[in-house]
């Protein structure tokens, strides 16, 4: 391969727990996809710790570091050897210490004698450290002329439109629109990824079907079993909409909804697709919307954080939001978003339901009049957890058969006895990744690669918050409904959508009561 150029990574928060857990991973995966290719690489761990205890935890994390599955061990042993040696910890703290960074990367490229192709700064820290680092990389970290900045970022951006406005011009002040990558780590995901190239390959047969005339409803669900614990200063200030709605479940709903460009593969042509999904969500009202909070979080709040004995929070920790769009396409679809803790399972998934009428078919075959026999037809990503525990894309067999790229989609083994949405997994033609990857060794590789269309940009990031800041002031009074919370005592929370109501049930574990005379 010719020589390429150099790329230094910089990780900022290199010895945090989401470095820990998948950054440096995802930084290994791309040295092993790329570094054959041309490039060379070095990976900076930065932090405030002294750089003699960074190292020592640095050396922990690097030793930590697993292989794909078809590497023999022998060989994951010499990669993670290579991999080691162009990584390094520093402390990062002063302007100065990044300019000496900047001189050691300059250093480095002339000894390689290559030249210098790019610099990424990735944020793995709070958000009130964002203003200072990036003025100390704007300042004294730039990398030459020709070469490229990336600046990548994680959420929170924002509290509300107000405060992610003040955070996206300080931003501006120090990197151009271009440089800036924010993460939001669910378009990683393989079956959120999939959302866009599937609507794309399989355009002839979604053409007619993929609008309001053929689609019941759309569901975009995140269901989690952990609850706040241990994290509710941050949990308290965000809750449930902040947390996981106006990011992850609004960004699916914009890939499932948005007109789908010509080329799909233009960055640019999708995010302006994507911005006109997000202009066109109508407002919503309090009646849209229904929170809940697990039994145990105000005592958790109150313990964690101090409060009184009388304190009681009213921080959502689970929303259902039900969502139109005023669009010739989507008019009258309802899309519901719907996300917790504490509850009877984990999963995620987007299921688009159609409407059993004119594309009503048993088989590819044979046309059935009987409506009621008609069978549900659903297009599903599954995100993955649950009952099938990995990621899908699901779509039933009395729909259409899909293509799927095959040299990263497979289809999915039969399972005897596995049901999704009350089907057997075999009424589905079903797919799964060739190679699961996480979602984070998937973003960092469109980060080398430029690829904007996975991150979230200013205009996109301010139009989803003018969508969700008037719910979200106000259902700042609203008292949550309270549920039992966890799946160890067998409550189930879950949603139910009749005509334009969403309601919010809980299914009781079902008492036996012995009758007269048993
Ligand atoms: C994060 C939220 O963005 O996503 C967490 O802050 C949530 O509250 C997490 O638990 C879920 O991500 P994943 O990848 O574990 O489904």
């Amino acid at each position: 391969q010719e020589p390429q150029g150099h790329v230094s990574i910089i990780l900022l928060g290199a010895t945090g727990d989401l470095a820990k857990k998948y950054l440096w991973q995802g930084l290994f995966q791309l040295y092993l996809d790329e570094a054959g290719k041309g490039h060379s690489f070095s990976f900076h761990g930065a932090a405030l710790t002294t750089t003699k205890q960074g190292q020592e935890l640095l050396a922990k994390v690097l030793e930590s570091l697993s292989c794909p599955k078809d590497v023999a061990p022998g060989r994951c042993a010499e990669l993670k050897d290579q991999f080691q040696r162009l990584s390094q910890y520093r402390q990062l703290k002063t302007s100065e210490d990044y300019l000496a960074l900047s001189e050691d990367i300059e250093a480095l490229v002339q000894k390689e004698g290559l030249r210098e192709a790019g610099r990424v700064f990735y944020f793995s820290v709070p958000p009130f450290a964002y203003a200072d680092i990036a003025r100390s990389i704007n300042s004294s970290c730039r990398p030459g002329p020709g070469a490229w900045l990336r600046v990548v970022l994680e959420k929170p951006f924002g509290h509300d439109h107000l405060s992610a406005q003040q955070l996206a011009t300080e931003l501006g002040s120090f990197f151009q629109e271009e440089e800036m990558y924010r993460v939001d780590h669910y378009l990683g995901k393989q079956a959120v990824a999939q959302i866009l190239p599937f609507r794309d390959q399989n355009r002839k047969a979604l053409d007619g079907l993929w609008n309001r005339h053929h689609v019941e409803r759309v569901e975009i669900v995140m269901k989690e079993t952990v609850d706040a614990e241990g994290r509710t200063s941050f949990y308290e200030e965000y809750g449930v909409i902040r947390d996981v709605l106006q990011n992850h479940l609004t960004e699916i709903l914009t890939l499932v909804a948005m007109e789908l460009p010509y080329n799909v593969s233009s960055s640019e042509a999708v995010l302006q697709h994507k911005l006109q999904a997000f202009q066109a969500l109508r407002g919503l009202r309090t009646g849209s919307a229904v929170v809940g909070q697990y039994q145990a979080y105000s005592e958790q709040v109150r313990r964690e954080l101090h409060k009184p004995p009388s304190f009681h929070s009213l921080t959502p920790t689970f929303a259902g939001i039900l969502v139109h769009m005023d669009n010739l396409r989507w008019e009258g679809v309802p899309f519901i978003l719907m996300s917790g803790k504490a509850l009877d399972e984990r999963v995620g998934y987007v299921r688009i339901l159609f409407k059993n009428r004119a594309y009503c078919a048993q088989s590819e075959k044979h046309w059935v009049v009987d409506q009621s026999q008609c069978l549900p037809q659903q297009v599903v990503f599954y995100i993955g957890h649950g009952e099938l525990g990995s990621p899908a894309v699901l779509v039933s067999r009395n729909l259409f058969r899909p293509s799927l790229p095959s040299q990263s989609w497979k289809e999915l083994e039969g399972r005897p006895g596995l049901r999704l949405f009350g089907r057997p997994l075999s009424d589905y033609y079903a797919y799964c990744p060739v190679r699961e990857q996480d979602a984070y060794s998937i973003l960092i590789s469109h980060i080398f690669h430029g690829r904007k269309d996975s991150f979230i940009t200013t205009e996109n990031l301010l139009a989803s918050w003018v969508f969700w800041t008037p719910l979200l002031d106000s259902l700042a009074h609203e008292v949550p409904r309270l549920y039992p919370g966890g799946a160890e005592n067998g409550h189930l929370l879950d949603f139910e959508f009749s005509g334009s109501q969403l309601a919010f049930t809980q299914r009781q574990p079902v008492q036996l009561v012995p009758g007269p005379g048993s």
